[in-house]
């Protein structure tokens, strides 16, 4: 497949720009609309054969590494609450390093874009030994990662050459949400809901056109930022994952420091590194967290916090304590998909400050695109 980039400058900033496509590629022949606009249906046939021991299951683990280990936490919530399974998280290399518990009942979940990471490959044989279900969400049909596990879904991004993952960040996202509608499909208490989050998936490109509209602004904010040494990122719930994406993305490329935090944990240390200095972005879109962010802004504000707070369009007023507050404002979408929305402005920022410090986005200093070795 020759893969170039087409008008683009760089493969992430290609990669970025391609993602109305690429989920919509994710989510063609999966969600499917009958003649009547009512009707929908979804179909994962990687999965269909064994959604009745997964609902059965004891626990949901999910597997990754960066970007695909965040995709999964982002998707976390939907999963436990449309299935009532209860789902766990682990990091490949420290569910190896702890030999945590896994059993025959649990079905585990390998989420990895290229499929050959070493870490969630060998997290996969053990595993396997150990007897679970095992799942595989990668990009690479044909991958070890695909291979070896007993039933899986393709999130087919398309090849993503970018070290930094941008558009199968998203796809992953939305698959898992998908994942979610399948196990919890026979729930008739979750049906509107789950009627719901179909619309929201069927209009998620065009919602991704327009938060990508956001390019100048959020290089106009990485000129603001391009001499910092730091940047954190507060996030909560659904978004939890989009403030740990978000500062990996600025770290790996842009080679800034930057630290996603779970805002809830404010109060217990990170509270002390705020100053009229250090620049926060703050994620408060419109969901169940988003009085608890906007206290939480409060809090930043009156400590003199220089503050960026990324809210849903029309409520920069109401989030904002000051005028020396910079907004993002991103379109609302259903709260379990607004990480694919809100992940975007941040893939954004980390490119434009790669590019105006100098240095390649898409080669980054000491990482490479697939990690074969432990
Ligand atoms: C993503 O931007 C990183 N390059 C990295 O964290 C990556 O997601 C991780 O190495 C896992 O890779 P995988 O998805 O191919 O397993």
């Amino acid at each position: 497949e020759q893969i170039n980039k087409g008008n683009y400058e760089h493969y992430m900033q290609k990669e970025i720009h391609e993602q109305p496509e690429s989920l919509t590629t994710t989510m063609r022949g999966r969600l499917i609309r009958r003649t009547s606009s009512k009707d929908k249906t979804l179909l994962l046939g990687g999965l269909k054969d064994h959604l009745k021991t997964i609902r059965r299951s004891r626990r949901i683990v999910f597997v990754g590494c960066g970007t695909s280990y965040n995709a999964a936490l982002a998707a976390r919530p939907i999963l436990e609450e449309l299935s009532g399974v209860p789902v766990t998280m682990e990091i490949a290399s420290d569910l190896l390093d702890r030999q945590g518990p896994i059993y025959r009942e649990d079905t585990a979940v390998f989420v990895s874009q290229s499929g050959e990471t070493a870490d969630t490959l060998h997290a996969l044989e053990y595993a396997l030994e150990n007897g679970a279900l095992c799942t595989g969400i990668t990009n690479t049909v044909g991958s070890a990662i695909a291979r070896n596990t007993h039933c899986g879904i393709h999130i087919n991004a398309g090849a993503e050459i970018g070290v930094a993952s941008t558009k199968a960040y998203t796809s992953q996202i939305v698959v898992m949400v998908m994942m979610a509608l399948a196990i919890g499909g026979d729930s008739i208490s979750h049906q509107r809901r789950r009627e719901a989050i179909i619309d929201g998936l069927f209009d998620l490109p065009n919602k991704v056109r327009e938060v990508l509209k956001l390019d100048q602004e959020m290089k106009d904010l990485a000129e603001l930022l391009i001499a910092e040494q730091s940047l954190l990122v507060f996030g909560r719930g659904y978004n939890y994952a989009t403030a740990l994406e978000g500062a990996l993305k600025v770290k790996e490329v842009a080679l800034m420091h930057s630290e996603g935090l779970l805002a809830g944990e404010m109060k217990h240390g990170p509270l002390a590194l705020v100053d009229e200095n250090l620049p926060i972005v703050v994620i408060a879109t419109r969901d169940a967290c988003f009085s608890k962010q906007q206290s939480v802004i409060q809090q930043l504000h009156a400590r003199k916090g220089r503050l960026i707070v990324m809210c849903s369009k029309g409520d920069a007023q109401s989030v904002c304590p000051g005028d020396s507050c910079r907004v993002i404002e991103v379109p609302h979408v259903e709260d379990c998909l607004q990480p694919v929305i809100n992940i975007i402005p941040l893939q954004l920022l980390a490119y434009h400050l790669t590019v105006l410090r100098g240095y390649n986005c898409d080669q980054p200093r000491n990482l490479a695109k697939s990690v074969t070795t432990e």
